[in-house]
């Protein structure tokens, strides 16, 4: 069923309002069964037939707008943010609903002002109620969401419950099957947001295309008196520019400064910005730049730029489980900047935002994806709807991050008539949503059945994208290491070349010679050997190794070796670095000191 999204609402720059943490211990309830969501009959109740307790549903919750709770004031707790696997080994491989249940109190500073409560992320289904009425459901594990409660809360004692659901499912996006471990729970923060009675939900600044100096703005109010002046300024470039939004809440604008300092990887400038509508004021610090292709280049501000990249799952090691804080932004990206990286890719789904703020401060260009992973269906209507809904809340949470480059719509997808039509209508939605940045996906290569040693690259998908970006694994999945030296590649696309993933597997501290597979000098050949073969391809213009740090997955169980961790980490689960991490270090160097040198 496509998500609910009638009752959602977009909060946009959320970290910049005014907001109550709810983050914390809550209370929860294991519910294998889902017990609390579709049947009544073990519920406890007394001989008059009166519920005495659990979920008096005389129907399925999923339609009823009501709810009677359990008692969870003695039941265990879970940290929120925060995955139950990693905080309970009870949990560690469950698949299944976790009932949650907070409270609060509400004191607003304004009468007139309005309230919402904001997930961050809960995967992968969240049904919301709030005193017992359901506020909504969303589905998609990794993107953000909003619910009104405005006219539903009270001054003390307010309950919050979530129904959160990791159930894997076909129709799903992604579907049943994937490479990353299937972390469930609230995972991403949770904050009580107030706001006046009109305020502005989201917004969305850029360079205008073709120019150095112009902004293009465009800000959405929400609330009855929508038809009221906006004004956004640059304090620090004393400019700003004041227009009336539209009936709909509408406020476009277009103006320049001589002063603006663009953002790059070099010199990864940010501008205070302020924007304010009716009595709501919103601030931000945002970084203007373009991104574009020229042939088969990839030009930022105009400027040749390679892309000396890592790929990322977002987990933090040495804590294990969901990364979600600043701090866990602050660990993985720290460490894509000591191997020397000017981008990374946020694989296979949206990761907490964090990461593109941090990544604006530090001057990490930033693919970001949603988790079109392999075999979706692609021919169910609401899959379709699904992966569109997810991309937009993306598009809608870092439309303003000058580190995003890349929307990615798709990773590894078996060619077929109805996948290219599917991910070309997620590529419309993109360009449609946000024609600043590039769009793709990670392809499919094929091998030439006349030559083991020939790689050829004609996805039908690489029609629509910008970058040409495919994953190959020559050394691992496909012959042994010295087969690398001998590869060549025809490409159909004169574009960028964007090598997705490459890489080998390898155990933290298990040394041995190079032809020994899962040792740390068989991945650092395979890595001294894939950047010259790579260095060969007419275009190259970048790549993300698969993959920063070791990270979780069920398809991972060799003993002793992976222990259900896929070990391709540049990083092993134990936070040390392998031989291939300075191998990669050394590369970049190099290429970072060749490329000044032109
Ligand atoms: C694939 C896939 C990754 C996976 C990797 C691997 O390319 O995109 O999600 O983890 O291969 O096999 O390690």
């Amino acid at each position: 069923m496509a998500a609910s999204a009638r009752s959602e609402v977009v909060i946009a720059d959320v970290f910049a309002r005014q907001t109550t943490s709810l983050n914390g211990k809550w209370h929860v309830i294991v519910d294998p069964y889902d017990t609390g969501y579709f049947d009544y009959r073990h519920v406890p109740y007394d001989e008059s037939g009166k519920v005495t307790g659990g979920f008096a549903l005389d129907k399925p919750a999923k339609d009823k707008t009501d709810l009677v709770e359990y008692n969870f004031d003695t039941s265990p707790t879970l940290k929120v943010p925060g995955d139950w696997n990693s905080q309970d080994e009870k949990l560690f491989y469950y698949e299944g609903s976790v009932w949650y249940r907070t409270k609060f109190d509400v004191k607003k500073s304004a009468p007139d002002h309005r309230l919402f409560v904001y997930f961050g992320a809960a995967n992968y289904e969240a049904d919301v109620y709030l005193n017992g009425k359901k506020l909504g459901k969303h589905i998609g594990g990794f993107t953000p969401f909003a619910y009104e409660i405005t006219k539903l809360v009270k001054a003390k004692n307010n309950s919050l419950v979530v129904r959160v659901n990791n159930n894997r499912h076909v129709e799903g996006v992604p579907t049943v099957n994937t490479d990353w471990w299937n972390y469930g729970g609230l995972t991403r923060d949770v904050l009580l947001v107030e706001t006046p009675a009109t305020f502005i939900s989201n917004f969305k600044v850029q360079l205008k295309a073709g120019t150095t100096n112009t902004i293009e703005a465009s800000v959405q109010l929400d609330g009855a008196d929508k038809e009221q002046p906006v004004k956004i300024a640059l304090p620090k470039l004393q400019v700003a520019a004041e227009v009336k939004a539209d009936a709909g809440g509408l406020a476009q604008f277009e103006f320049s400064s001589a002063s603006l300092k663009l953002w790059s990887s070099a010199s990864p400038t940010l501008n205070d910005i302020e924007i304010s509508g009716g009595e709501d004021q919103l601030k931000d610090r945002v970084g203007f730049r373009s991104i574009t292709t020229s042939g088969q280049d990839i030009l930022l501000n105009g400027q040749k730029v390679f892309l000396r990249g890592v790929a990322i799952h977002e987990e933090n090691p040495l804590r294990g489980g969901r990364a979600w804080s600043e701090a866990d932004a602050k660990l993985l990206l720290g460490w894509a900047k000591q191997l020397g990286c000017n981008f990374v890719r946020l694989a296979h789904y949206p990761h907490n935002e964090h990461m593109a703020r941090l990544a604006d401060e530090m001057g990490i260009m930033v693919w970001e994806e949603t988790p079109v992973y392999w075999t979706i269906q692609w021919t169910n209507a609401d899959t379709l709807a699904n992966a569109k809904k997810q991309l937009n809340d993306l598009i809608a949470r870092d439309q303003n991050r000058a580190s995003v480059i890349v929307w990615s719509v798709a990773n590894e997808t078996p060619v077929s008539e109805a996948r290219t039509k599917f991910l070309k209508s997620l590529v419309d939605e993109a360009r449609a949503l946000d024609g600043t940045r590039l769009v793709s996906a990670a392809m499919e290569v094929r091998g030439d059945p006349n030559d083991a040693n020939h790689k050829i690259v004609d996805d039908p998908f690489g029609e629509f994208t910008d970058l040409c970006s495919f994953n190959e694994y020559v050394g691992w999945y496909d012959g042994l290491p010295e087969k690398i030296d001998h590869i060549h590649w025809s490409i159909k696309y004169q574009k960028p070349v964007f090598i997705s993933e490459f890489g080998a597997g390898a155990k933290q501290g298990f040394h041995a010679d190079a032809t020994t597979r899962f040792s740390e000098e068989f991945q650092a050949d395979v890595y001294k050997r894939t950047l010259p073969m790579l260095e060969k391809i007419p275009g190259f213009s970048g790549c993300t190794p698969w993959i920063l740090c070791d990270f979780r997955s069920p398809k991972r169980p060799l003993p002793g070796i992976q222990d259900g961790y896929n070990r391709k980490g540049l990083i092993g689960s134990n936070g040390r670095k392998k031989a291939a991490f300075t191998v990669l270090q050394n590369l970049y160097g190099d290429k970072a000191k060749a490329d000044a040198a032109k």
